[in-house]
């Protein structure tokens, strides 16, 4: 099973955090954020991870390499050459993430820390037939996030609004997505945003669910006050 993690942007609103370190080697709880992702991939069978990165690939690479051998995981790099968005990135690395098996793959946001019940995502997913999973979480602020209306009880998500201007719902798109390799049919190489244009396309067509996420999540990148982000890591 393969994985892919969002990397890119340049982690502006982490200024001045970021300015030495890119965002993803950030630590949390006493380690990098990117690796509490790339540990819980390797623990549910994944063997390998790209990472979608328009910005200093060469010093997130240096710093995983220790890991790829440590963790027993592949680790690679899909380097964009102008910033591809959120889907134009998974377009940019198809060949990596389609391995014939027919397997669906998955694709984090690096900048939000949880828990990662990805087992139970996968069961989610073979359980409702569907092309995509999401994993949502409830939060008070919904307006600065991808908002999803969804069945309660089916998990079908009916909408998917990008940082609605009003409340449509306060379940919100947690960064985390299982996808099945015919979503990469509906991405074309070009600067595109999987929350604008994709998300709300397979939706319209029934294909997309959400499954809550039980416990704690945190999105990294969301603060615009520097007071606060600083805050997170006294
Ligand atoms: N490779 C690459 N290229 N990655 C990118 C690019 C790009 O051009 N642009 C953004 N990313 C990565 C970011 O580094 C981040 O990991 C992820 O894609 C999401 O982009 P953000 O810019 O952080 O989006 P956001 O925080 O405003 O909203 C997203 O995350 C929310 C949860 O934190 C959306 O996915 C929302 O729907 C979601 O609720
Ligand atoms: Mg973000």
């Amino acid at each position: 099973m393969k994985a892919l993690i969002l990397v890119g942007g340049f982690g502006t609103r982490l200024r001045p955090l970021t300015l030495s370190v890119p965002k993803p080697l950030v630590d949390f709880a006493n380690k990098p954020m990117i690796l509490h992702q790339i540990e819980a991939l390797k623990a549910i069978g994944v063997t390998e991870v790209v990472l979608a990165i328009n910005y200093q690939p060469e010093v997130v690479l240096n710093f995983l390499k220790e890991f790829e051998k440590k963790l027993d995981i592949k680790i690679t790099c899909s380097q964009e050459t102008e910033p591809l968005g959120t889907a134009g990135p998974l377009a940019l690395a198809r060949d990596k993430l389609i391995d014939g098996s027919g397997e669906p793959f998955f694709v984090l946001n690096s900048d939000v820390i949880s828990e990662y019940p990805l087992k139970e995502m996968i069961h989610f997913h073979k359980g409702h037939g569907g092309e995509a999973s999401i994993m949502v979480t409830k939060v008070d602020e919904p307006s600065k996030y991808g908002v999803v209306v969804m069945d309660e009880t089916t998990g079908k998500v009916e909408s998917f609004v990008e940082k609605p201007k009003i409340f449509v719902g306060n379940k919100i798109n947690a960064g985390i997505y299982l996808l099945n390799p015919s979503v990469l049919d509906r991405i074309e190489l070009r600067p595109t945003s999987i929350e604008k244009e994709v998300f709300p396309n397979i939706a319209a067509a029934n294909q997309l669910y959400a499954m809550v996420l039980p416990g704690f999540w945190m999105d990294f990148g969301c603060c615009g006050e520097e007071d606060e982000c600083e805050s997170l890591f006294m």
